[in-house]
């Protein structure tokens, strides 16, 4: 699916319809089997990785107002669990070099719990530890309003 967002209002439709594709289906494996539901955001400075994130919290129950993760490297939420999530966590893996460094931060742990939903921005720098089966999201910005999401 590829779309050209005019606006915000229209953004956030885009995440709506996404939030639909990765309802945490029922029955989803538990245990040894688990694995949690990561989405690589790919896409340049100011692409809008961060407000579409924004956008796709708030529709999955967030309550808190959330800002971007840049300088703190990741940000984690509670969700009510309606889309079959308990916590989001949104990670800007910009200022990181490898995976390696997401490992301190718990990152094995929370891919192996099902009812988390990881969204990433900057996904391609710690390629090395991302997940085989990846929910890919690509931004491009067209002009100062215009935004390309395709996922
Ligand atoms: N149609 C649109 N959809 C989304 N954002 C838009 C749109 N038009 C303008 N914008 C603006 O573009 C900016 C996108 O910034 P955002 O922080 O989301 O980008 P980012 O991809 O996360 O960048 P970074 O790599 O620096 O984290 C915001 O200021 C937002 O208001
Ligand atoms: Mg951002």
């Amino acid at each position: 699916m590829k779309i050209v967002s005019k606006n915000l209002g229209e953004t956030n439709k885009i995440a709506e319809d996404f939030s639909n594709k990765i309802k945490n289906p029922l029955g989803r494996p538990q245990g040894e089997e688990a694995s949690a539901t990561v989405v690589g955001l790919f896409g340049d400075l100011g692409s809008g990785k961060t407000t579409f994130t924004q956008a796709l919290g708030k529709i999955l129950g967030v309550k808190e107002v959330m800002t971007s993760p840049t300088f703190v490297i990741e940000k984690r939420y509670d969700l009510d669990g309606r889309f079959g999530f308990k916590r989001l966590v949104h990670i800007d893996a910009y200022r990181l070099e490898k995976g390696k460094e997401l490992l301190s931060l718990n990152f094995i742990e929370d891919t192996t719990n099902s009812e988390n939903l990881i969204l990433i921005e900057w996904p391609e720098r710690v390629g090395d530890v991302l997940p085989a089966d990846l929910v890919p999201i690509n931004f491009k910005f067209i002009s100062e309003f215009e935004r390309e999401i395709e996922y």
